[in-house]
């Protein structure tokens, strides 16, 4: 553990342009520094560090962050990783938290936990190759499903004897304790002082840490018995949660980074299968459906997130649920379905490696249109599935935080439920107000969004038991949320601050985006000189630069239209356009805006003064009126913290979002204070 006082004493002394420098070759422009993204393939630079600000942006990939995710985006470093790093390069002795007594027991219990899972991996590989029983059936297992020797070596598999105890006394016979046998589950102890292997007779899945550490297994079943589970997983323990790991992930990783994709299927052997077919960017959940921090694993390599589903309809309804998730984490979501029977192992040995990836490529389909399609088959003119179904996609629809996707899929979803777009429209826009409503006012229950978000791993956290009992478990999880858009009331919605001010903003670009401003620059020999900007090329730069969105979607089309042109070189736009355009609300809207005087700061404002806007006031207000826009955002993004907070159990995860907090703190303390001089 590094200590606060430490973390923050890394987090002064860093320089994100000196950090980022070591592997990215940058040159000055203006107050930024700019490169070739390392992120992404380019020939021009449109890597950009704002020393100022502390963060960097790609305008080519859209990649963004700070040092420290810098760090752990380019070297794949954990956040105490990054840490040590930032903390050697700048000379900061790291102050570990001195561990008490039981800390430390507990640190070299952990340490015996990874030696001998280490222990028992390598046991139950040897066997594969060195035992005459674990030849002929564990190996033979494997190669009757097609597995070559080279994937068995790389996903470390393995055989566990058909024997009690062969495991357990070999363990002990090399000095393992029953505790730590015990503790990692791989003995399992019986009252009357007997003990056996848990994994006896199965074949042996290693699950790995991202960094290559065993941390548990996954044992299959060769017997055709129904009684016993088809898999056996380890229990968690210190060292291991189900819910936490993916399968596959540290041999995946490499290639989810290449090609910055990442396939989610449900099964360890269709890792290995796809891994060996080719498609090596492929993870599955460890027998859980998946969990929120399953997706942040990910969402730390690739935000693109391909699903792949086996044909069968039970299922597919079932893991709709999960992927959720992966859009309120920011993913974009795709989903390839299986010929009905098939799973990408089954597809995989079938019809071998063109042709899996081959249909991967041909059958990746968008995920809402996806869920819609297959949610409007079971309508069939009932309309109270039909209310139900509705209720289904908007929910899901309001998780893609991108407007102009949200509008896309209104027109396509509404076409495919064959209902008015504007119902659809309605029913989202009711949707997000709830949301932004319970965001602002923290009305969000804990209680609900427990039920909402983790309940279905609730159920299911044990080991899997009866496949068909399982996925029953998981529809229980979110009742909360059927009918979340019926009857009940219509949270009452007005403006919030953030709001009026988006609308102040879009009423400056359209009143005044042609005017000039001047600005004081320093040319290479520190002489000053005026340099002329329009107020369009400032409101448009700096709120694309803070990556600003509106809430008011309205405002955010405007906006979108005027940066576009803009971004395309024109110094500003005839508001003009937005009068005679199609969309009837941007039409009223900039009607309204260009009639209405919204110019007038607040101060003038509160006294009740009605002066029209001076030129020379013009820039004040223009500054002032983007601050207060990002302080307000700033103001929503911190809160968001504090609630994001609470839901944490991870300590790098909290530390991580403590240090982001910290960084938004600073910035809004330095736009305070500019604001205070506009102001004053
Ligand atoms: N699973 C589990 N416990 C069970 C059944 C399944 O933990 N009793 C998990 C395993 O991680 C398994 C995944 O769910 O890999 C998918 O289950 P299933 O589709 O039944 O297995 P397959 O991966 O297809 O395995 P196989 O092809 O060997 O039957
Ligand atoms: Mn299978």
């Amino acid at each position: 553990m590094i200590d606060q006082e430490t973390i923050q004493r890394i987090m002064d002394a860093t320089r994100i342009e000196e950090v980022i420098g070591e592997f990215v070759s940058m040159k000055r422009r203006g107050t930024n520094f700019v490169g070739c993204c390392p992120f992404h393939n380019e020939k021009t630079p449109s890597f950009s560090v704002s020393p100022a600000k502390g963060i960097y942006k790609c305008f080519g990939c859209g990649e963004s962050g700070t040092a420290v995710s810098f760090l752990m985006k380019h070297e794949h470093y954990t956040y105490p990783e990054a840490l040590r790093w930032l903390a050697k390069k700048y000379n900061i002795a790291v102050v570990e938290e001195e561990l008490s007594d039981e800390q430390k027991e507990r640190n070299s219990e952990r340490d015996a936990l990874f030696h001998v899972s280490e222990f028992a991996q390598k046991y139950f590989a040897s066997l594969l190759y060195e035992d005459e029983m674990g030849s002929a059936v564990g190996l033979g297992y494997f190669h009757s499903r097609g597995l070559s020797d080279s994937v068995i070596k790389a996903f470390g598999l393995g055989y566990c004897l058909d024997q009690w105890d062969a495991f357990t006394r070999y363990a002990r016979s090399n000095g393992y304790s029953d505790n730590v046998l015990q503790k990692t589950g791989l003995t399992i102890f019986k009252d009357d002082g007997k003990q056996y292997d848990r994994f006896r007779a199965r074949v042996m899945f290693p699950i790995y840490s991202v960094s290559g550490r065993v941390l548990g297994f996954s044992g299959r079943i060769l017997s055709k018995e129904k009684q016993a589970a088809k898999y056996v997983n380890s229990p968690d323990s210190e060292i291991f949660s189900k819910s936490h790991i993916l399968y596959g992930l540290f041999q995946a990783k490499n290639a989810i980074t290449r090609q910055d994709k990442c396939y989610l299927v449900e099964g360890n052997i269709d890792v290995i299968s796809m891994f060996q077919s080719g498609v090596e960017n492929t993870v599955a959940s460890c027998g859980t459906s998946l969990t929120i921090e399953q997706v942040r694993l990910i969402r730390r390599y690739t935000k693109n997130v391909t699903v792949l589903y086996d044909g069968d309809a039970a299922g597919i309804k079932a893991a709709f649920r999960a992927v959720n998730m992966l859009f309120e984490e920011g993913l974009h979501v795709r989903v390839v379905l299986f010929p009905d029977g098939e799973d990408p192992d089954s597809y995989a040995q079938k019809y071998g490696s063109t042709q899996l990836q081959q249909y991967l490529k041909e059958n990746e389909s968008n995920f809402i249109l996806f869920k819609t399609k297959v949610l409007a088959q079971d309508i069939k003119g009932d309309p109270i599935r039909k209310a139900e179904v509705l209720g289904d996609i908007v929910r899901t629809i309001a998780l893609v935080p991108d407007l102009m996707e949200r509008t896309e899929y209104v027109t396509q979803c509404a076409s495919l439920l064959r209902i008015p777009e504007e119902t659809l429209q309605n029913e989202l826009a009711k949707t997000l107000n709830r949301k932004l409503y319970d965001s602002l006012n923290h009305k969000s229950d804990p209680g609900d969004k427990d039920l909402a978000e983790s309940g279905a791993q609730g159920a299911e956290s044990g080991e899997r038991g009866a496949e068909s009992g399982e996925r029953k478990a998981e529809s229980g999880g979110r009742k909360a949320e059927s009918g979340a858009l019926g009857a009940e009331t219509v949270v009452p919605f007005t403006l919030n601050p953030a709001q009026s001010q988006e609308r102040k903003i879009v009423s400056l670009l359209l009143n005044y985006g042609s005017e000039t401003l001047d600005f004081e620059a320093k040319d290479n020999d520190g002489r000053p000189f005026i340099e002329k900007y329009t107020v369009a090329q400032v409101v448009v730069g700096e709120l694309l630069d803070d990556q600003i969105t509106f809430e008011d979607p309205v405002c955010q089309l405007i906006f979108n239209e005027y940066a576009k042109r803009i971004n395309d070189g024109e110094s500003t736009v005839n508001p003009q356009v937005f009068v005679t355009g199609g969309d009837e609300r941007v039409r009223e809207t900039a009607i309204a805006m260009m009639m209405t005087d919204y110019h007038v700061s607040d101060k003038w404002k509160d006294k009740l003064i009605h002066v029209p806007l001076p030129q020379e006031r013009l820039h004040s207000d223009v500054e002032e009126s983007l601050m207060t826009l990002k302080l307000k955002k700033l103001d929503i993004k911190i809160d968001e913290i504090d609630r994001q907070f609470a839901y944490l159990a991870d300590n790098d995860e909290k530390l991580m979002l403590m240090a982001e907090k910290m960084r938004l703190v600073k910035l809004r303390q330095q736009l305070g204070t500019a604001l205070y001089r506009v102001f004053s």
